[in-house]
């Protein structure tokens, strides 16, 4: 049983608008959609000052259409249209965490100065991988991220700081508990040659966690420190989504040389994206640059791109403020597959087109590190205004 564009368009149809007027098909609100391999793609455009409010829509277009005989996935994204101020307007509400509690005052301190932080012993250089929101691609670049560094020669490691949703485990395959080495030290996991530390590897994926401020730091203060981690030469730490008081604190405590920041083509998430940016440069570390995932839709049949999402967002604004762009990662069945195998691209498909792209991506990063670490930390200070 295969979907049809007909089937998916009329089921659309019963999808309210925004306010219950008319329905989202009508309303001409729906983009091209792509099938592939019973996965459907497409967004739906919205104001972009609404966005947050009508994420409801979107899981209900989503729903709906996994609903479908035939459809193994839906993949709906939310696009905004540009109005007069485009990226200068006014951004809209902070988006909700579900999972936070009262942050922890420090984190509010107006003077985020980045304290004496304390170095992992043994690892190099940690970088951050983030974005101002969920679901863009952070821990799928992270993961790949980490693999493409390893794949020129470097020895790395993964702390998987989602302690909301981590994904490491089921990214990387890893199944069973870590060991302890002594009463308190736990030894990191390990896939296709990465150390991997995850609060997934204690806990069931699905057991939902509950964290108040202090417990997440002290998670993370173990993760980091309680950890048998080798000699590395780069750690990543996938960031949970975000820009609010937990991501500030995170930014703040572990001692970061560089964030990469993570961002869709879409109007939307680059209102985020910039978010996150601001976060990293409010406690000083540098940003190393911007990735855009999902930049396109690379068709499996005849290869063709689809710039359904309005692709190069991402470049252009990296370049407006002056940060560097890493490169642009497609929309692929491969990418989504692999992960949700536990056989990130990188090795499942190592001579492939997005193997080399986010090899690319590792080389430029690379190169950041060490051209900042010849400077010292002397990053540019990225001016807002
Ligand atoms: N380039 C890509 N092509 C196809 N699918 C992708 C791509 N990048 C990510 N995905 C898919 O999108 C979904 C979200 O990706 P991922 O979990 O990496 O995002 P995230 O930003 O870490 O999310 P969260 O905010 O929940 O932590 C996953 O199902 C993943 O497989
Ligand atoms: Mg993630």
């Amino acid at each position: 049983m295969t979907v049809t564009r007909e089937a998916v368009i009329e089921k659309l149809s019963t999808i309210k608008g925004p306010d219950l007027k008319g329905d989202i098909v009508s309303l001409g609100l729906v983009s091209e959609i792509f099938i592939a391999d019973g996965k459907v793609f497409f967004s739906i455009t919205v104001p972009a000052e609404r966005a947050k409010e009508l994420e409801p829509l979107r899981e209900a277009a989503e729903r709906a259409v996994k609903e479908l005989p035939g459809v193994a996935n839906a993949v709906v994204a939310l696009t905004a249209e540009r109005e007069g101020g485009g990226m200068g307007a006014a951004p809209p509400p902070r988006p909700q965490q579900p999972l936070r509690s009262s942050p922890p005052p420090q984190a509010r301190a107006p003077q985020a100065r980045p304290a004496a932080k304390a170095g992992v012993p043994g690892v190099e250089s940690i970088i951050a991988v983030a974005s101002g929101k969920g679901g863009v691609g952070k821990s799928t670049t992270a993961v790949n991220l980490a693999l493409g560094l390893k794949a020129l020669g470097l020895k790395v490691g993964i702390l998987d700081a989602d302690i909301y949703g981590p994904s490491m485990p089921r990214l990387l395959g890893i199944k069973g508990k870590p060991e302890m080495v002594d009463s308190r030290t736990i030894r990191p996991m390990e896939a296709y040659g990465v150390h991997v530390m995850s609060i997934g590897f204690l806990v069931e994926e699905e057991t939902p966690m509950i964290w108040r401020g202090p417990m997440v730091m002290s998670a993370l203060r173990q993760m980091l420190r309680d950890v048998a981690w080798p000699q590395l030469d780069v750690m990543v730490v996938d960031m949970p989504p975000g820009t609010g008081d937990a991501q500030l604190t995170m930014a703040q405590q572990v001692p970061l040389a560089g964030a990469v920041i993570v961002s869709t083509p879409q109007d939307l998430a680059l209102i985020d994206a910039r978010r996150g940016l601001n976060m990293f440069n409010r406690v000083e570390v540098p940003v190393l640059g911007i990735v855009e995932n999902m930049s396109y839709f690379l068709a499996p049949d005849t290869g063709k791109r689809y710039d359904i999402f309005g692709s190069g967002g991402a470049k252009a604004e990296a370049e407006r403020l002056g940060v560097t762009f890493l490169g642009e990662v497609p929309l692929t069945i491969d990418v989504r597959e692999s992960s949700d195998a536990g056989t990130p691209v990188v090795v499942s498909d190592p001579d492939g087109a997005q193997a080399r792209t986010y090899r690319a991506i590792a080389e430029k990063v690379l190169e950041k590190l060490q051209t900042q670490g010849a400077a010292g930390r002397q990053a540019p200070k990225i001016v807002f205004e």
